[in-house]
């Protein structure tokens, strides 16, 4: 069914359609009956698809990858969806409207895109004040003065992907990444610190040692609130060498954060196939970046001996995809790209993979 409507959503500018596709969402699921026939054709429920990561009960393992709902706006069409999870932002803690149009290009031979976004979005305030309204609308069993919580059945969890304002040099940017964490302290399930994307001028100098281990510790020193923490992951680079994913490895240890995500979008332009875009600026996502996230994550796997959950993300447009990402040591995995080019219905086909696995 996606697939014929595709080349009609393909027609058309990538940031427009984007925009079009998730507001018309928004509309269907307040239609009376909208959510439910969602929920319906969309969504599988079963306890064998529930996975316990890092202290969260997640309802199944496949997320919407941050970037898709920038803003807190589609969490509850997200949940209808089938989604077990979402990761919002990346939010930083000033508004900006990010780079120049056009931002985002599509690689259709390559079944990929090129984005530039450069971190567009409203900024901290507006995103905890949705994700708190969210909350306290949906029949989320969230409760932030009691920690991470366990429900009896686990709904919607959502993530707060955090990163820093443009205008903040690199020297400052750790005071950045502690306004967004107090400021969605109390309404994410969980924190990811975005060091990864290249559309930031000087961004990805921090996934360097020394600023890591700095940026890491002084969140980690504040990650608690009343007796509660919250986990928090490091989202990582496709194009890490070997050395600098031995020294991810050994932050992530020293520090005590709860994992890691890996990965992003890549700078490689290494097998593309289409002629048109691929000169564009800006991180690559989708097909050409399958193989590569996959074999970083069993490095960080193997290498660590499974000291800590690893998020997979990076080109899943199948069931086999996101089975092979599983294998390689993810324990949860995440969407982008395949859920444009592959549509909704991903979502429901890894989770019957999954229980056809079980
Ligand atoms: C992204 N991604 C992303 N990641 C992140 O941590 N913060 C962000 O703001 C964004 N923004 C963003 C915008 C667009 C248009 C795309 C395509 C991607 C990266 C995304 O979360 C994911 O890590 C990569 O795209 C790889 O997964 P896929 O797309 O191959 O499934």
């Amino acid at each position: 069914m996606y697939k014929l409507i595709r080349p009609l959503f393909f027609a058309f500018d990538p940031e427009k359609i984007h925009h079009f596709v998730t507001q018309g969402l928004r509309y269907f699921n307040r239609i009376p009956g909208g959510k439910k026939l969602g929920h319906a054709v969309f969504t599988i429920e079963n306890p064998g698809l529930e996975r316990e990561v890092f202290g969260l009960n997640f309802k199944n393992p496949v997320g919407l990858a941050a970037g898709f709902d920038k803003n807190a706006e589609m969490m509850g069409e997200m949940a209808s969806l089938g989604f077990g999870f979402v990761e919002i932002g990346t939010v930083t803690p000033l508004p900006q409207p990010g780079n120049l149009k056009p931002r985002m290009f599509r690689l259709k031979k390559d079944q990929a895109l090129i984005n530039r976004m450069g971190f567009n979005n409203l900024g901290m305030d507006v995103v905890a004040e949705r994700i708190k309204r969210y909350r306290q609308t949906s029949t989320s069993n969230f409760k932030p003065e009691t920690s991470y919580p366990k429900p009896q059945t686990p709904n919607l969890l959502i993530g707060g992907n955090i990163g820093k304002n443009k205008i903040t040099p690199n020297e400052d940017a750790a005071s950045d990444y502690v306004k967004c964490f107090d400021r969605l302290f109390d309404v994410v399930d969980y924190f990811v610190v975005n060091v990864s994307s290249p559309n930031t001028p000087g961004l990805r100098e921090l996934q360097e040692k020394e600023p890591l281990k700095i940026l890491l510790q002084t969140l980690q020193q504040r990650n608690h609130k009343n007796g509660i923490s919250r986990p928090i992951l490091l989202k990582i680079a496709p194009d890490l060498s070997n050395e600098q994913l031995d020294d991810i490895i050994e932050i992530v240890q020293q520090s005590g954060i709860a994992g890691v995500i890996a990965t992003n979008t890549t700078i490689s332009r290494e097998g593309l196939t289409s002629a048109k875009n691929k000169n564009e600026t800006g991180g690559l996502s989708g097909k050409p970046l399958t193989g590569r996230s996959t074999e970083l994550i069993r490095y960080l796997s193997r290498k660590s001996a499974n000291a800590f959950p690893i998020i997979g993300v990076g080109g899943i447009h199948s069931a086999k995809d996101a089975l092979e990402k599983l294998d390689a040591g993810a324990s949860l995995i995440q969407l982008y790209t395949g859920f444009i080019y592959e549509g909704p219905g991903l979502v429901k086909r890894i989770c019957k993979a999954l229980l056809k696995e079980k």
